[in-house]
């Protein structure tokens, strides 16, 4: 039997075609494998919205070059957004890749792998031109995407509580730094029907979490051409508030529904009221800002200002006060000065994003702005924008998570944490109880240690004894503001809402205890688990 490993670089959406794509050829009979050494056909799901994200490909694709020498009946294959961004040059430039496949061609890779192992030669379908395909086009290749999407297996992946689904495909925006709308294609929403019942099916197989995903998600749009009034032919339209809403209302036994990422222009209040009435929908929103200044974000074509965008977020807080935002950030971005740099700065202040990623300007080949204008930030200067920001937000990050002190918040428990010692020996130490020596204890926890003396004074006001701990384990879980919590508690616990109280913060990393039987609601798993 053939074994493959497949290798996922970049953000959800890979993650996601990863998941299908092993589905699909799991079906088909092939067996998949954790270490690359054992298998004989390496696969690459491949990133190209930045060249660092290129460059690791290249790297392992050089190490398969020489692997390639020993073993030549190697089967390597590059898919995603690399393959249909370098195209057909790809297998000439490295003619040990047998096999390339864009990401809007996925269903087509089963075909590809049985010809390349048959035939031992290179093989490859990619949109290429038709990338941006005329709309009659673009629905024969959604129809066949769609089938991708629905024919996915719905046995426990490895994140078994959390699951994604997508809801629309492809980005028209055409951001001018960036390749997606070229090798991703144009904007298409899914059909709601087939959104609720592959949400059904996840949930039946034991989902706890779904992610709905789209470039530009809050932007979905769907016209049901098909659907009939009493005079004949009507469409029904559904915006991406009325999809929020059916998902969240059909599914009640779904503890967790969110959606990513939204882009700043036209938001409408209908997503945030939905978001404010469905008490299972996570206060929690991923608007990418890129840059604050309103020069620079005409020249990456980002349809929005500085203004409109503090606006949605005003706006976003007014609905719900403790909505967490999420943002993202290019910094270096060509002509940026000082003074762009400053307003980007301060937007990142004002925003107070409960985590943000920042990247550093990355031309890349066939988009607007490399053909346009010369990378002539220089590198040091990205570099500094980069560090700066990052500092700046890490600052508003430990703020915010210390503000949580004392606090409880639910969790969703995803089981033991990978590291040995339990929580309580953070919790205990910082808040100058008798936690373990420093000896011996992983990282985060030594990490944890060296801020007793700075955390000291924000666990003052916990008086809460340590929990009973026989039997119980170090989990790990996320908030729904995504933050990482960790706690002690029996492995039971795993796959439920759990209420928790914050002990102690450190970084991005929370240290909680399960809270007091007093403050369980009803409405929580913990009682019936413990
Ligand atoms: N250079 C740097 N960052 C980029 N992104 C997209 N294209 C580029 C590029 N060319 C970032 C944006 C986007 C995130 C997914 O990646 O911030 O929101
Ligand atoms: Fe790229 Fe802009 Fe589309 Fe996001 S919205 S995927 S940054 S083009």
């Amino acid at each position: 039997m053939k074994k493959i490993y497949l290798e996922t670089f970049g953000c959800q959406m890979n993650v996601l075609d990863s998941e299908l794509v092993e589905g699909r050829l799991r079906s088909l009979g092939y067996d998949f494998v954790t270490d690359a050494q054992q298998a004989n056909v390496v696969l690459y799901n491949t990133c190209s919205v930045r060249e660092k994200s290129e460059q690791k490909v290249l790297s392992r694709l050089g190490r398969m070059k020489i692997r390639k020498q020993s073993e030549p009946d190697l089967v390597i294959g590059v898919i995603g957004c690399m393959a249909e961004r370098d195209g057909i040059g790809m297998l000439r430039r490295l003619p040990q890749v047998d096999l390339l496949c864009g990401p809007g061609e996925l269903d087509k890779l089963p075909g590809l792998l049985e010809n390349v192992l048959a035939t031992h030669r290179q093989q490859a379908a990619l949109a290429g031109d038709t990338a941006r395909r005329s709309g009659t086009l673009a629905s024969a290749g959604e129809d066949r995407l769609e089938l991708l999407d629905l024919s996915r297996s719905f046995s426990p992946g490895k994140n078994k509580y959390q699951a994604y689904i997508r809801v629309v495909r492809g980005c028209n925006k055409f951001c001018t730094y960036c390749v997606v709308p070229y090798t991703r294609g144009p904007e298409v929403s899914r059909s709601p029907q087939a959104i609720v019942d592959e949400a059904r099916r996840l949930v039946d197989a034991g989902a706890r979490e779904i992610t709905l995903l789209g470039q530009t998600v809050n932007h979905y749009i769907y016209d049901d051409v098909s659907a009939s009034g009493p005079s004949g032919p009507m469409s029904r339209r559904t915006t991406f508030a009325q999809l929020l809403r059916r998902v969240h209302d059909e599914l009640p036994q779904l503890p967790r529904l969110r959606f990513i990422t939204s882009f700043p222009a036209d938001f409408g209040d209908d997503i945030l009221q939905a978001m404010t009435d469905c008490p299972r929908i996570c206060r929690y929103l991923h608007i990418p800002a890129q840059c604050g200044s309103n020069r620079i974000l005409k020249l990456m074509n980002r349809g929005y200002t500085v203004e409109s965008y503090l606006e949605l977020l005003q706006r976003a807080r007014s609905f719900m006060p403790d909505v967490a935002v999420v943002g993202d950030f290019i910094v270096g971005f060509p002509t940026e000065t000082d003074a762009d740099y400053q307003a980007t700065r301060e937007l990142a202040a004002r925003a107070r994003y409960k985590n943000a990623f920042i990247f550093k300007y990355s031309p890349r080949p066939g988009t607007v702005a490399i053909r346009r204008h010369e990378d002539d930030v220089p590198e040091e200067v990205k570099q500094f924008r980069h560090q700066d920001l990052l500092n700046l937000q890490n600052e508003i990050c430990h703020q915010l998570n210390g503000e949580l002190v004392g606090s409880t918040v639910d969790v969703l428990c995803e089981g033991p944490s990978g590291w040995n010692q339990p929580a309580e020996s953070v919790i205990a130490g910082a808040a100058g109880g008798h936690g373990p020596s420093a000896h011996g204890l992983g990282p985060r926890v030594e990490l944890g240690q060296r801020l007793l003396g700075a955390l000291r004074s924000r666990t003052d006001g916990i008086s809460e004894a340590p929990p009973e701990s026989s039997g119980h384990i170090q989990l790990t879980g996320r908030t729904t503001a995504d933050q990482i919590v960790v706690f002690d508690g029996p492995a039971n616990l795993e796959g439920l809402i759990v209420p928790v109280k914050v002990c102690v913060v450190h970084g991005l990393t929370i240290f909680a205890r399960i809270a007091n039987s007093a403050t369980i609601s009803p409405t929580h798993e913990l009682a019936a688990a413990i």
